[in-house]
């Protein structure tokens, strides 16, 4: 879809118009015009329709003849409207015209006290007519070939900036809403690298062999179970300007299965969204680049899938990480950890300012937190602040748990450093205290996001399946990181 940013002179005409309407049916910015134009007749057509504005309610009206519009779409922002507020609002009305070929809006003049309005109406708009299709027959696209954003000045590198960060998104949910046969490790690794490649990153990928040279015991261990070799993937961004290196790591499960520690039937159909931290950081890479932060990002993602196999990890036995530390596994399901520390120890060696890892990592932080947020986990209270404030402007939902370092008793082996699970109680925190073993006291944030990773319902500009969850914020950090 074309984004075209109009001028102030120029005359709209299209198959739709996008206006908005605050609460009480306050017209907002081209809405007046649009009544004005059609008279007391409309207005009870919307109070037919029971519209009043409120947020991200939705009408559609056909225009009178002449008009140069054939519909008129009426989208409420409520009272108050807020930058999140605003990108709902934009998806809503997208779904709305989404069998139009041409809209023109002027959606994007309405002020939000944060951030950039033409940014949250782009990238709500992009994000509102994803779907995920190329399984169906007969997919129902999108016809929306242009999105005219009206009276508008300046605003060319925020609406570029939106439509970066949606199709990153997009690229994530392609990711993870894709069935697991058809993303084994090696052909994901393939998918990072040309997505590397076009994007302008250096990416490394090892082998099996290379895996077990290299020392990934964690990786390995958990690969061993499954025909699919393993793969880790190792994308650097490195602009010219750049003083900072963030690390970026994401879980890469492309299915669990639990291994040996087997899962119920009932748990395990939705297991291939368990690399949707890998999803999230190799979109977040591909953002980074083309929005040309100046700060060093890599990307870090061990890839396998969690099989039962005949030469699979066993509950009891030991692996030795990246970093010299030994594991003793009694819960093979317990898989994300290991082969997350792999990656913390590689991720430590080059001494960063930040590392941050993301994975579906723990089913009892959605116990706890609900489906939309995801558990945060720091080593210190600035590393938090700074996550916690990069999330608020993605406007997605994080919130912080105690890394307690009580809980290292908990998950100590009779014969190994550490054993990967502990007690049933506070498993979200035994975990983020597992991996904190393999920082090397690194400034470190973790982020748990089992369940906020995908979504049953549609919302906003969420669709069902995968919601690329994490690549805003990890974007957002990014940015704030290269200021
Ligand atoms: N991949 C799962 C966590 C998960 C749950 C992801 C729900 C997405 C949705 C993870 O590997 C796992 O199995 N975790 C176990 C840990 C336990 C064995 C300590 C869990 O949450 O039960
Ligand atoms: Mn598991
Ligand atoms: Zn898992």
């Amino acid at each position: 879809m074309n984004i075209v940013v109009a001028q102030a002179d120029a005359e709209g005409q299209g198959d739709s118009i996008v206006v908005p309407v605050a609460t009480g049916l306050t017209w907002g910015p081209g809405a007046d015009w649009v009544v004005d134009e059609h008279g007391p007749e409309l207005i009870r057509h919307l109070r037919d329709q029971r519209f009043k504005g409120k947020h991200a309610q939705v009408a559609t009206v056909t225009a009178k003849e002449g008009f140069p519009f054939k519909r008129i779409v009426f989208i409420g922002v409520g009272d108050e409207c807020r930058a999140e507020g605003l990108r709902q609002a934009a998806a809503t009305a997208a779904r709305a015209v989404a069998r139009d070929e041409t809209v023109f809006t002027t959606l994007h003049l309405v002020d939000v006290p944060e951030g950039s309005s033409a940014e949250c109406v782009a990238f709500g708009f992009l994000l509102g007519q994803y779907r995920f299709e190329k399984y169906l027959s007969r997919p129902k696209p999108s016809r929306t070939r242009e999105l005219t954003l009206a009276y508008a000045k300046d605003i060319a590198t925020a609406v570029n900036r939106g439509r970066i960060v949606a199709e990153a998104v997009a690229m994530a949910r392609d990711l993870v809403n894709e069935p697991a046969i058809a993303k084994p490790p090696a052909k994901l690794a393939d998918i990072a690298v040309a997505m590397g490649q076009s994007a302008g990153l250096n990416v490394q990928v090892y082998d099996r062999a290379e895996i077990f040279e290299a020392g990934f015991g964690g990786l390995a261990a958990v690969a061993a179970g499954s025909t699919n070799p393993p793969r880790m993937v190792v994308m650097k961004y490195e602009p010219a300007d750049a003083t900072k290196t963030l690390v970026l790591v994401g879980k890469g499960i492309v299915f669990d299965s639990g291994g040996l520690s087997i899962k119920s039937a009932s748990g395990m159909e939705k297991m291939k969204v368990d690399m949707a931290g890998a999803a999230a950081v190799f979109a977040a890479l591909k953002a980074v680049a083309e929005l040309e932060l100046p700060v060093n990002v890599t990307g870090i993602a061990p890839l396998t899938e969690n099989m039962p196999g005949g030469n699979a990890l066993r509950p009891g036995d030991v692996f030795r990480a990246r970093n010299g530390k030994t594991v003793e596994v009694l819960n093979t399901d317990a898989e994300g950890r290991l082969v997350l520390a792999d990656a913390l120890s590689l991720a430590a060696e080059g001494n960063p300012d930040l590392i941050v890892d993301i994975a579906t990592l723990t089913g009892a932080v959605s116990v706890a937190l609900g489906p939309k947020t995801a558990g945060l986990f720091a080593n210190s209270d600035e590393v938090a602040m700074s996550l916690l404030a990069a999330a608020e402007k993605a406007g997605e939902s994080l919130w912080r748990l105690p890394l307690d370092m009580s809980f290292r008793r908990a998950i100590r082996s009779n014969i190994a450093d550490m054993k990967n699970v502990g007690r049933r109680q506070g498993s979200p925190i035994a975990a983020a205290v597992f991996l904190s073993e393999f920082v090397d006291g690194t400034p470190w944030a973790h982020i748990d996001m089992a369940e906020p990773a995908h979504t049953s319902s549609r919302r906003g500009y969420l669709s069902k399946g995968a919601t690329g969850f994490g690549v805003r914020t990890l974007v957002e950090l990014a940015a704030a990181f290269a200021e």
